[in-house]
């Protein structure tokens, strides 16, 4: 995402036509109401010099009153015409947008997880949010806008050449006055406010990980010190701040004293032919009203310009990342309808000679020819130091990565060949550390299954040793649990986690054992959940208990991404050195 901050082609905005022509009906409405908007707004300086000529000048009671008529007719068509043009284009604003961010999500749901691993999740957000946000604005205000001063910039023009060409002139000799420093402090102003932003993006990561950490950061008593440098982080963004509003404040001044100044010259000039008797007064009032709106126009267009400069980056981003593919993908033509996992003749789980890298540490295997056969119905526990390449296993297998070299198959199907629906559908994973939703009991468990009803819920919570303890919270299953489920100790979690998995009834199991978040008590509790969960199951479960180790029919020994040695307790304790002393260092908490 190396896609500079400020400048990017205009072309990079062309594809977001794409988001709009679904609404293209409401595009032309809203067309429809700028030029009418537009049109009004022109006639209204006819209105001026017939107000003025007329009314003041004819002194004439009825006609005064018949102009003032006319105009407040014009103000209304003006006013329900702007109602439209502002309704029709800040919904498209929104709606496109919305649009947008759907589409991104829905990628980036799809992803591989390792994109997850290269790419901050702060940084993504900001795609989410502040990136939609920004076109979201274009869409629906600033290029309205931009579209609109257009329109009066060259009706003024031509309005103001009809009205009087030696002040026309003056005007246009004026224009690169006001044009000139806006250009410059306009650049300014824009290149401070992109950094202002970063500083704020700074100031919500900084806060987010004090917030997420807060625990860490109040036991070493490091309030005092993250206050001060989050005080840093905001001073910067005031110091950034702060240069910003001196330029726009100079901008603003300069805008005003220039056109105010333009405007008393043109006074000077036009005022000098009325009294010569070569002007009406009312073509004077209606030139300055002109003069004032080619002005206005000017400036605007030329502020739009460097928004929809901002918006192109903003559009190129956010392209980059649509554009992005999954790594793993489903297969053109998948075996689904052949996956039997009972059958016989086939191992119900198979690892042929399997080598995996991550991606981020290429020279470093996690796995190197591993060869691994898991029969329909049994339970092997993976044994082995950390860092072994145990859960490694386990991503392999959900296709999380593909390996770099063997296969992996279910029931003789290469699982490459399965839709990724279909392969994830037939296991049920527990991590280590049970992932909960910031949502209720009842979400949480019914993650495993959506269709799930209230009753087999409860099953599965009974099941899971979990019922009891659920039904003693404040509001039962309706109990919120926070984010990351902060509201439970660890052993409640594993069970809810367990629960979710027992709902889903997969095929095959795959259980990473959590040790330490256990007290004696909830330990006992999940191991029961355990054993009815495995019952009849294809399990694979990473063991760091003795009594999963006794229980499984074979046990692998994992270490430094090989499958050192296989066999049962007491043959492992007899013939592995390593097995031996992971029992006396691991397990000797039974
Ligand atoms: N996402 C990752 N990116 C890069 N390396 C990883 C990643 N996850 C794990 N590893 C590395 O792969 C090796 C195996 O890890 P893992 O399978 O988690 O071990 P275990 O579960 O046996 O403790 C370790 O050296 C670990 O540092
Ligand atoms: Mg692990």
């Amino acid at each position: 995402m190396a896609i500079n901050k400020e400048k990017a082609a205009f072309s990079s905005l062309l594809p977001v036509l794409a988001f709009i022509k679904p609404y293209k009906w409401v595009v032309f409405a809203a067309l429809g109401a700028l030029l009418l908007t537009a049109g009004v707004n022109l006639s209204l300086g006819q209105g001026v010099k017939f107000v003025i000529d007329h009314g003041f000048i004819a002194g004439s009671q009825e006609q005064l009153q018949q102009a003032v008529m006319v105009l407040i007719g014009l103000i209304s068509l003006l006013a329900i015409g702007t109602f439209c043009r502002f309704y029709l284009m800040s919904w498209i604003g929104e709606r496109v947008s919305n649009d947008i961010r759907n589409a991104i999500f829905e990628r980036i749901v799809t992803l591989h997880p390792s994109y997850f691993e290269e790419n901050r999740s702060g940084e993504l957000m900001s795609r989410l949010t502040t990136d939609t946000t920004l076109l979201q604005s274009i869409i629906g205000s600033s290029f309205s806008m931009a579209l609109r001063s257009s329109l009066m910039l060259v009706g003024g023009l031509a309005m103001l050449l009809i009205t009087n060409l030696k002040l026309t002139l003056v005007v246009v000799a004026c224009v690169p006055m006001v044009l000139v420093p806006m250009l410059i402090f306009g650049r300014k102003v824009r290149k401070l406010a992109s950094s202002s932003q970063d500083a704020i993006a700074d100031i919500s990561t900084y806060a987010g990980e004090i917030i997420q950490n807060i625990k860490v950061v109040q036991s070493f008593s490091h309030e005092a010190r993250e206050k001060a440098a989050f005080a840093e982080e905001t001073n910067k963004a005031f110091l950034v701040a702060k240069s910003r509003i001196k330029q726009r404040s100079l901008l603003i001044a300069a805008v005003i004293f220039l056109t105010f100044s333009a405007i008393s010259v043109m006074l000077w000039v036009g005022g000098s032919d009325v009294l010569a008797g070569t002007m009406t007064g009312g073509e004077l009032g209606a030139f300055v009203f002109y003069a004032i709106m080619v002005a206005m126009s000017v400036a605007t267009v030329a502020e739009v310009y460097g928004e929809l400069q901002r918006a192109a980056g903003a559009a190129a981003r956010l392209l980059e990342l649509l554009a992005v593919e999954s790594m793993i993908q489903n297969p053109a033509h998948n075996k689904d309808d052949q996956l039997e996992l009972n059958k016989a003749d086939h191992p119900a789980i198979r690892f042929d000679n399997v080598s995996f890298n991550y991606p981020s540490r290429p020279d470093k295997a996690a796995l190197s020819t591993l060869n691994l056969e898991v029969k329909q119905g049994q339970t092997v526990a993976i044994v082995g130091p950390s860092g072994a390449g145990k859960t490694t296993l386990f991503e392999l297998l959900q296709r999380f990565y593909d390996p770099s070299a063997g296969s992996i198959s279910l029931a003789g199907i290469n699982i490459k060949e399965l839709s990724l629906h279909c392969l994830r559908q037939q296991m049920g994973m527990v991590a280590q550390n049970p992932i909960l939703f910031s949502c209720d009991v009842m979400h949480n468990i019914r993650y495993g299954n959506p269709h799930a009803s209230d009753e087999q819920v409860f099953t599965a919570a009974k099941y899971a040793h979990a019922d009891e303890f659920i039904t003693q919270l404040p509001q039962g299953y309706h109990s919120f649990l926070g984010e990351q489920g902060v509201r439970l100790s660890g052993g409640q979690k594993q069970r809810i986690v367990l629960a979710r998995a027992i709902l889903k009834d997969p095929a095959i199991l795959l259980l990473d054992e959590a040790t330490s978040a256990l007290d004696a008590q909830s330990e006992s509790h999940v191991q029961a959940a355990l054993e009815h969960l495995m019952k009849d199951r294809t399990t694979l479960i990473i063991a760091h208990r003795l009594a999963t180790v006794k229980h499984a029919d074979v046990i692998v020994v994992m270490d430094k991404g090989e499958i050192i040695a296989t066999g049962t307790h007491q043959q492992l304790l007899t013939s592995n050195p390593l097995y031996k002393q992971l029992c006396e260092l691991q397990f000797n908490r039974d």
